[in-house]
């Protein structure tokens, strides 16, 4: 086994199996336990696709997993027509805080890293090459 189908065999990220395939789940090493997830909801006649739940486990953050969700979400062929947008919202803590505010500023900042760009109000765009 060279090393490309060795990594292949180790990639931890893999795809539900829905008839809309919105959502990419990450298994853990024995591919029994989910660690993260990213969902895409879509509304047949709107104009954008929206990022609705992103989520790595604390123990597997800070370690590119998140980054290479969202990479493999946006190139997937069916989300290519339209913008995503997102409202980055921390998972807990109190809304208004000052902590709080300063954690939706800190996922934009993230969200900015993996191409999106500031909208209106609190709302991030991702447009990629053809939207
Ligand atoms: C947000 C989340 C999914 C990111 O997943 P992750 O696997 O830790 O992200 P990655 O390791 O791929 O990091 C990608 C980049 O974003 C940065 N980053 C990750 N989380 C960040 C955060 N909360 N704030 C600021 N930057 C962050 C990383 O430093 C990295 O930047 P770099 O490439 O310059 O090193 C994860 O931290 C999480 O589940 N958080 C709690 C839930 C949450 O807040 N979800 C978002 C709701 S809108």
């Amino acid at each position: 086994m060279n090393w490309y189908e060795k990594a292949q065999e180790n990639l931890k990220i893999i795809q539900e199996d829905l008839p809309d395939r919105t959502r990419l789940h990450l298994m853990d090493e024995n591919k029994d336990k989910e660690v993260g997830k990213l969902t895409i909801q879509i509304f047949p006649y709107d104009k954008y696709y929206y990022a609705t739940a992103f989520f790595i486990d604390a123990d597997y953050r800070g370690q590119g997993w998140g980054r290479k969700m969202m990479k493999q979400m946006t190139s997937l062929p069916r989300f290519q027509d339209r913008p995503i947008i997102l409202n980055p919202e921390p998972y807990g803590g109190n809304i208004g805080s000052d902590e709080y505010n300063q954690e939706i500023e800190d996922l934009k900042k993230m969200y900015r890293k993996l191409g999106f760009e500031n909208d209106v109000d609190n709302w991030m765009i991702y447009k990629g090459k053809n939207r």
